[in-house]
């Protein structure tokens, strides 16, 4: 997508040896800066601290961290420390097990001489493939609200939490993808953006939305409800982190919450997931998905610019202020009215998504 008039995707490679580049969305939405990435360390870091983040992107980050650890030494020990270290950067993601186990069953059967090209051709293609995909997620969502539109003759409401925007894939997004692209046919179409406290990932999608000229309105979390209740929202598009094969949802905190909230309005409420957001083996949503805690300071600080306009952090509760700080949370199946993905809509329901399912080799995501 563009920020001005240059086209950019969330992460890009110089090619084999690296270095891979990304905007670091930790200085988002005031300052755009893009950064280097030169090791698999500097990838692991980069994936803790957020500085890339969402499901899809996190899974290719991953996989130019190993083409990085390959490219400095190709052994079996190097390939293994890389995909284990990487694997322990964020557990709730289901796309970065994924990525690695591909890179892994790619690069493993090769000589330590065949690997680097190997590796880094590899993550390239997961790169090229999660725009793909996502830009097909958004052939089909656009036809959910085309035709809200046309039932309504009026221009579609939309409610998303977090960012599932192009930020947080390689290109277009997930549950952004047919937002963009209903703007871009002149279908006309709203956006309620949940703030997502605490890590705010909805002013990424603000300034996404801003940027591609798409009409929204940034909501504090508690918002949601109360503006389903009086019909202003017709639909709830969010991302996923992790999708069960029952149609479990795991998604940024809060998400469950909005869910609750459509099924009690009659909202529909749909997930937008590449096909890699899908974990074939998890059987109780609940007790199998790890759900990442994350540190107490991202609640008691709240960063922004101060009133000269630089960037600035101010505490809103006292370092001592014990602290929960769950990142992600579960909408069970029965709270969702599809899953929107690259070949199409499916039921949140087993004997529908198992049509997705790949071949028993590529669908094992244990790194
Ligand atoms: O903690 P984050 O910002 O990585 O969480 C992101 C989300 O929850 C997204 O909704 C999800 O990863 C899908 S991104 C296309």
């Amino acid at each position: 997508m563009k920020v001005g008039d240059r086209h950019y995707r969330s992460l890009w490679s110089e090619g084999p040896g690296g270095p891979v580049h990304i905007i670091d969305q930790t200085g988002l939405p005031h300052v755009f800066a893009t950064r280097a990435l030169d090791s698999p360390e500097a990838v692991a870091e980069a994936i803790v601290t957020m500085r890339v983040r969402g499901a899809p992107l996190i899974g290719v980050a991953a996989a130019f961290g190993v083409a990085l650890a390959i490219s400095r030494e190709a052994s079996d020990a190097a390939l293994d420390r890389a995909v284990r270290a990487l694997a322990a950067t964020r557990p709730t993601a289901v796309n970065l097990a994924w990525a690695l186990a591909r890179m892994r069953r790619r690069l493993a059967p090769l000589s330590p001489g065949e690997r680097a090209p190997a590796a880094w051709a590899e993550a390239q293609a997961i790169a090229d493939e999660d725009a793909a995909l996502n830009e097909a997620i958004g052939r089909h969502g656009v036809e959910l609200l085309a035709r809200e539109h046309a039932a309504r003759g009026r221009p579609v409401n939309v409610l998303t939490h977090c960012n599932a925007g192009w930020l947080a894939t390689v290109d277009w997004g997930t549950a952004l993808a047919p937002v963009f692209l209903a703007h871009d046919r002149g279908i006309p179409v709203h956006v309620w953006v949940d703030e997502t406290r605490p890590r705010s990932q909805g002013l990424l999608t603000a300034w996404e939305l801003a940027g591609h000229g798409v009409p929204h309105t940034l909501v504090a979390d508690n918002a949601g409800g109360h503006l389903m209740q009086h019909g202003r929202v017709d639909l709830v598009i969010v991302g996923a982190d992790r999708v069960t094969r029952r149609g479990d949802v795991a998604n940024k905190i809060g998400t469950y919450l909005k869910a609750l909230a459509a099924q009690a309005n009659a909202v529909p409420f749909y997930a937008a997931v590449p096909t890699p957001t899908i974990d074939w083996a998890v059987d109780d949503a609940l007790a199998g998905i790890p759900i990442e805690e994350r540190s107490g300071d991202e609640v008691r600080l709240v960063r922004g610019l101060d009133g000269d306009g630089r960037p600035a952090t101010v505490a809103v509760a006292p370092p001592a202020t014990p602290v929960a700080n769950p990142a992600f949370d579960v909408t069970p199946a029965a709270l969702v009215s599809g899953i929107l993905t690259e070949r199409g809509l499916f039921a949140a329901r087993e004997e529908s998504l198992r049509a997705l399912r790949p071949v028993a080799r590529d669908a094992a995501v244990a790194p």
